[in-house]
């Protein structure tokens, strides 16, 4: 795991500040350190014995290997490319792959004539088009449609899957007439065993009340919670059982660090959704289409923090084009939050500097070279000295800091403070009466229950997480809109506090 800081929550500022402050260092020893040691992480269960229409669907989306693979010109396919649902898509859809036209493998679809067809007339002539490769009017079909050498099972089970592909009837799993389950990997052992619960907690809460309101489209929201285990690789060991499993429509919620490339492929090729995920990854990835976060990676933590400090600094309208030094920890961590920030464009210029420990961090802050505008991605302790050391130095001097890692700032003494935060001021204000993980966990199950009811009946993971994207500005409580779009791949903008005397936070200014 990436470690950028080690986080030492203090308690010697107010009580409101310590607490978000206790709970944010929490949100970093997710993001970056994995969840607390635990005990018993959940393992998969496999695709064994399964009805002839889920044992096709299993087939077609390659969860389970044929028993002879698939050849292209004699030649066997390489594995990744074996599924139907490789070339095909979940959904057996038309659809355009790499510049070749894919046909609809939809049985409505195949049993009607198109321009360049007749209908297929029954099974035997479809099996035809699979094992020999003949299409209904005996043309040869081009690669990369591949031969295949079914066993009798997996050609009964293949086309009894194809009749309900792409139809109401298709099992998507978690989802049936009565109900959506939804998983959720949290810290349910370990020290961190008390947040996970209450996280489960405001989960099912939530759900109960959009149950008590007739669910969703009839159907009533469940919900899996599995633990996560001691550390980052248990938790995506368990986050990869559970999609395994079959038995959950998405992840939701759940506090987990980055997914790993594991977790990734399960993901995609389950075709599951792991949305509203709760902790700070590092960056988020618009590759990543099944995946979304609830609160901004901190690489977009760090660009809105620079750019807002290009206006907000006192120095910066004397200096507009000035850089920015940024001083880290560890040289790790920083690797892979400053690869995602040289690939933003139309940043001010930032110069990294590693300052490891109290004495670099004086050194390199008081150095007169340093220039006036700073962001310290250190921990409280170092971004104390850091506060100091500039406060030190002549003239009028800035710093940036995030809440997620150093903290929220005590006083600034001389110097300007603008501290990022990874969500809306008013999440802060509720999280001195209530803690705050429950709230965000809340926020995460209200989105998730709206992008269901948008994404209709006939529920799938593409309509879902097409749902999901058009919650831009749905706020499931007052005050917190949310930002999911296309393209952006957290739920909460980035709001700031400026430590000037005065200790309003106000949200970003969208640009
Ligand atoms: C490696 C990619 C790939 C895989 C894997 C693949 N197909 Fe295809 N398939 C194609 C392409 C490309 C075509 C179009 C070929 C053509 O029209 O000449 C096609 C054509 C077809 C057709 C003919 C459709 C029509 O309108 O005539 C059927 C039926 C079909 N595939 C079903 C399947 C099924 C079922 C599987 C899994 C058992 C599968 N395919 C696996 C790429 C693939």
């Amino acid at each position: 795991m990436k470690r950028l800081a080690s986080i030492q929550p203090h308690g010697r500022h107010a009580f409101r500040a310590c607490r978000v402050q206790a709970a944010l260092g929490a949100l970093l020893l997710v993001g970056l350190n994995g969840v607390g040691p635990s005990a018993n992480a959940q393992t998969s269960t496999g695709v064994d014995s399964l009805a002839p229409v889920a044992m096709g669907r299993a087939l077609y989306r390659g969860e389970l290997p044929w028993r002879q693979p698939p050849t292209l010109h004699g030649v066997t396919l390489a594995a990744g490319a074996q599924a139907c649902a490789a070339c095909h898509g979940a959904q057996g859809q038309a659809r355009t792959e790499a510049g070749v036209a894919i046909p609809s493998v939809q049985w409505q679809r195949l049993s009607q004539a198109t321009d360049v067809r007749p209908a297929y007339a029954d099974t035997a002539q479809l099996l035809r088009a699979l094992e020999e490769g003949r299409a209904s009017d005996g043309r040869p079909l081009s690669a990369p449609m591949p031969r295949f050498a079914f066993t009798e099972d997996e050609r009964r089970a293949l086309i009894a899957y194809l009749q309900v592909l792409g139809t109401d009837a298709d099992p998507v799993p978690g989802v049936d007439a009565k109900r959506i389950v939804l998983g959720s990997v949290l810290p349910l052992s370990g020290p961190q065993a008390a947040t996970g619960e209450r996280i489960r907690q405001a989960l099912l809460q939530r759900m109960a009340q959009v149950n008590a309101a007739g669910g969703v489209f009839g159907r009533q929201l469940e919900l899996v919670a599995v633990d996560a285990g001691p550390d980052p690789a248990s938790a995506s060991e368990a986050a990869v059982g559970l999609v395994h499993s079959h038995r959950v429509f998405a992840l939701v919620a759940s506090l987990l660090p980055e997914p790993d490339a594991k977790l990734l492929a399960a993901l995609a090729r389950h075709d599951t959704a792991m949305v509203a995920t709760l902790g700070v990854p590092v960056s988020t990835p618009a590759r990543e289409p099944l995946v979304t976060w609830l609160l901004p990676s901190l690489a977009t933590q760090v660009a809105a923090l620079a750019s807002e400090m290009a206006h907000a600094c006192p120095s910066a309208t004397r200096q507009r084009t000035e850089r920015i030094r940024v001083y880290y920890q560890s040289e790790s961590a920083a690797r892979s939050l400053r690869a995602a920030l040289d690939a933003r464009a139309g940043l001010p210029h930032l110069d990294w500097q590693a300052a490891p420990d109290a004495v670099a961090v004086r050194r390199k802050l008081q150095d007169p070279d340093a220039g006036t505008q700073a962001i310290a991605l250190l921990p409280a302790s170092l971004a104390d000295v850091a506060r100091q050391a500039m406060s030190e130095v002549e003239g009028v001097h800035c710093l940036g800091t995030l809440a997620a890692i150093s903290g929220e700032a005590s006083a600034a003494g001389r110097t300007h403070e603008l501290v990022a935060l990874p969500m809306p001021p008013v999440v802060r204000e509720s999280a001195a009466d209530a803690p705050l993980w429950p709230l965000l966990a809340d926020s995460a199950l209200a989105a998730v229950a709206e992008a269901l009811a948008r994404a209709g009946r006939q529920l799938d993971t593409a309509r879902f997480v097409a749902a999901l994207d058009t919650l831009h500005g749905f706020a499931p409580r007052p005050g917190l809109a949310l930002g999911f779009s296309a393209r952006q791949r957290h739920g909460f903008d980035v709001s700031y506090l400026w430590k000037e005397g005065s200790d309003e936070a106000r949200p970003s200014p969208r640009r």
